[in-house]
């Protein structure tokens, strides 16, 4: 019972650990290391979600070309994009704020 207890609260730590050490780490690094983080996870999400229609080099596709959407976009735009759709584009589903707040860094540095 008390094993149990103990287990179960090791565990509770590791994740507030784990969630907390990110913040924390990326905080330490100071801001360039956290935006190349950021950035990397953005391109995968990139990749994942917005490439088919965008393409992989943000040249375009069945969508427009996204290498100058930062002269037409800033982030909160493209977040928004993201998550409510623009024009013909539908909104971009399983994706959610903080990813597509990653997701608009990786664009707009292009
Ligand atoms: C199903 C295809 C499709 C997917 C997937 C898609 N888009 Fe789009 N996107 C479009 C189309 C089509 C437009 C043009 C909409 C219009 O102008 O009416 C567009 C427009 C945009 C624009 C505005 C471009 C401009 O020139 O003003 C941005 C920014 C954008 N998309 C970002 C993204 C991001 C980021 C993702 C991934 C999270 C994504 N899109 C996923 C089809 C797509």
């Amino acid at each position: 019972m008390k094993k149990k207890l103990l287990v179960g609260l090791f565990g509770l730590m590791m994740v507030v650990a784990a969630c907390g050490g990110g913040g924390d780490g990326a905080g330490e690094n100071g801001g360039d290391d956290t935006t190349a983080n950021e950035t990397a996870a953005g391109e995968e999400l990139y990749q994942q979600n917005c490439a088919s229609c965008h393409g992989g080099d943000l040249s375009g596709g069945a969508g427009p070309g996204l290498v100058d959407a930062s002269e037409q976009h800033d982030q909160d735009d493209i977040v928004s994009i993201i998550l409510e759709g623009y024009g013909s584009m539908a909104a971009v589903a399983g994706v959610s704020e903080e990813e597509a707040e990653d997701i608009a860094d990786y664009v707009l540095e292009q």
